[in-house]
This record gives C-alpha cells, sequence and structure tokens, in this order.
C-alpha cells in the first residue's frame, strides 16, 4: 500500500476507523475516500456500489459496524445482526465486483466462545459456545469473517481479518473517553472520588480477574502493517500479550488520577472470564503493540482533565 494507492476507510469517524485515518495521514496517504453515515449509508447496497464503481477505491478498511455492548444486544438483537450483516455484504461484494487490491476487515476478541482456553488463539474461533449476551452481534461478525475467507477461495481476492483485543484511547476531538466499560468506569469513579474528596471507591469485580487493553492507535498500526505484510485468510489477533488484574488496573488510575482514599471490591455475581488474545501469530510477523498501559493511562487522564464534560461521554 504505498502513498498514492486510493483508501476507502468505512466508519472512518468511529473510535477504530478514526485511528487507522490519522495513522494513513501520518504515514502520507492522501487519497482517502472518506463518506459520513448521512451521505452514504452502508446498509444500501445501490449506494455502496455507486461509491466503489465511482471512487474505484484500491484498498479497503472496514471498520464500520454497529456496535453494541449487552444492552444493546439484548434490546436490538435484530438492529445488530441486521445491520452488521447488510454493511458487510455491501462492502466485501462491492469490494468484489469493483477488484479492490486488498480488504482489511475488523473482527474482534469477543467473537470467540465464551469459555476458550486462555490465551485465546486464533483456531479456537467456533470451537465453542459464544457469550450468550452478544450472540446477535458475534454471529453477524463471524459471518463477516467467513464471507471474506469465502471469497478468498472462491475468487482468489485478498481479503483479511484482524481480532483485537479490548481497546482504549481517545476519540476524535469533540467526542469522549473511549474505552471498554471496566477502564471508562474506573476513570469515571476516581476522577469524580477524587474532585468529591470521598473516603473510598468501589468497584465491582473480582481483583484477580485479569485482562489486556490495546491502544487503539496501536491497533490502527497493526491493521496498516497488516495490509502491507499479511496474506493469510486465516484471523489474526492484536493485542499486547501484556495481562493486567483488576486490583493492579484499579492502582493504576488510582495513582493517575491522585486518589488518596481506599479502595473497597464488591465481588461481581458472576466472576469475568479472563479474555486474553494470544499474538505469537502478529509478533512472528515482526509487529508488536508500542504504547506501553501507563504512558497510554497517563495521556489519556491528561486528556480527561482538559476535557471534563466528555468524560461521562462512553
Ligand atoms: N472499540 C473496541 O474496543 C473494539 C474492540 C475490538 C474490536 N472492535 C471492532 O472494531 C470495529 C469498529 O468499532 P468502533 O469501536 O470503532 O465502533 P464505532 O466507534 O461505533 O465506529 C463504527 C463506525 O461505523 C459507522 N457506521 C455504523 N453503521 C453505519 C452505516 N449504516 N453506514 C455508514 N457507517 C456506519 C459509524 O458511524 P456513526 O457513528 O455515524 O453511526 C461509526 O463511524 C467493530 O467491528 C468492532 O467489533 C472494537
Amino acid at each position: 500500500m504505498n502513498r498514492d494507492a486510493k483508501i476507502f476507510v468505512a466508519g472512518h469517524g468511529g473510535f477504530v476507523g478514526s485511528a487507522i485515518v490519522r495513522a494513513l495521514r501520518q504515514r502520507g496517504c492522501s487519497r482517502l475516500i472518506l463518506k459520513p453515515k448521512s451521505e452514504l449509508d452502508l446498509r444500501d447496497a445501490l449506494q455502496v456500489q455507486y461509491l466503489f464503481r465511482k471512487e474505484q477505491p484500491e484498498y479497503v478498511f472496514l471498520t464500520a459496524a454497529h456496535v453494541g455492548g449487552s444492552e444493546a444486544n439484548r434490546e436490538r438483537p435484530a438492529d445488530l445482526i441486521r445491520d452488521n450483516l447488510m454493511i458487510q455484504h455491501n462492502v466485501i461484494d462491492a469490494s468484489y465486483q469493483t477488484s479492490v487490491k486488498k480488504l482489511l476487515f475488523l473482527g474482534s476478541a469477543c467473537l470467540y466462545p465464551k469459555h476458550a482456553t486462555q490465551p485465546m488463539k486464533e483456531h479456537a474461533l467456533l470451537t465453542g459456545a459464544l457469550e450468550e449476551a452478544n450472540e446477535p452481534y458475534s454471529i453477524a461478525k463471524i459471518a463477516g469473517i467467513k464471507m471474506c475467507q469465502a471469497y478468498n477461495k472462491q475468487y482468489q481476492t485478498r481479503y483479511i481479518t484482524a481480532m483485537p483485543t479490548k481497546l482504549y484511547g481517545l476519540h476524535h476531538p469533540n467526542d469522549g473517553l473511549h474505552a471498554s466499560n471496566t477502564l471508562a468506569a474506573l476513570f469515571q469513579r476516581f476522577h469524580e472520588a477524587t474532585q468529591r474528596k470521598l473516603p473510598h471507591v468501589e468497584i465491582l469485580g473480582s481483583r484477580e480477574s485479569k485482562s489486556e487493553f490495546l491502544h487503539v492507535d496501536d491497533l490502527a498500526d497493526a491493521c496498516l502493517f497488516l495490509m502491507d505484510r499479511y496474506e493469510d485468510s486465516e484471523i489474526i489477533n492484536v493485542g499486547t500479550g501484556i495481562e493486567v488484574t483488576l486490583r493492579e488496573l484499579a492502582e493504576k488510575i488510582k495513582a493517575i488520577t491522585g486518589y488518596l482514599g481506599e479502595i473497597v471490591y464488591t465481588a461481581h455475581a458472576e466472576a469475568e472470564a479472563d479474555r486474553i488474545v494470544d499474538i505469537a501469530k502478529i509478533n512472528g510477523l515482526g509487529w508488536q503493540a508500542d504504547i506501553k498501559l501507563d504512558e497510554g493511562l497517563r495521556s489519556v487522564y491528561a486528556w480527561v482533565l482538559r476535557n471534563e464534560s466528555l468524560l461521562t461521554k462512553h
């Protein structure tokens, strides 16, 4: 993918899409096709086909998705499964119809089976039951992965899928902190407790439950790396390989926010399972995450202090 390449970032206004746009611009790529949802609804096949025929992108980053947590999966399962299937179908098929050179599809670590062995290797996909709470979303996204693989097999296309772990980082300037529920909630609680000088902060969850957090700018770097170097149909994990317990994470955020009170843990009814991806494959290709968690968390908090009103946005 050279600097003159014509590149379509589907979902460029989103958390991941905007990080990919930043990374592409840093590299000097200027022929970017960026269309807001108000101008191009990716669920509309005719609009998507028209765009591809008119613009003839050479590379596609498919980050657009109807994303939602457990609540959205419970309340709007039909929207999640339909919208994601439509977006993926339209973009992948239009890429094939117009001979796009390469497409990168965004999967997610949450698509692995609920009880997958940790750390989760790529071949664990579809080896067990999914997390029920996210099933409509996961089924749609897995269909996207399978669609890329089927097109590669039948039509010799080059469509690859990255499977990022939990992300954190900053969104664009008029939006807020974007992070997994755990991280965003911790920042919010410690920040509020510091401001209000509260004697303790209550944290819901098991203090030894482990997670992994990848800075969104590292994910964007990995996506460009994979677009340049990865040619396999098999999905590929993107993570840090570094696990952090809830207790360690809480202590880090306590220190960063300057909170002086106590931390009280309240056990969760159902302990959260560890969700860590195995990154041997991407490391073997020569990529590793660059932004250390402490450094990333500090930069996020510095931004939060400058934009306090946005802290609760996500
Ligand atoms: N965030 C994470 O922690 C995380 C972790 C692992 C994997 N991922 C994966 O990364 C991908 C992107 O996630 P994200 O966090 O960047 O989500 P996001 O911030 O919600 O971004 C999704 C983007 O897709 C756009 N979009 C949705 N429906 C559309 C439609 N019908 N037409 C055109 N554009 C549409 C949205 O536009 P509007 O904003 O205008 O609706 C938004 O710009 C997803 O596949 C997700 O599974 C994310």
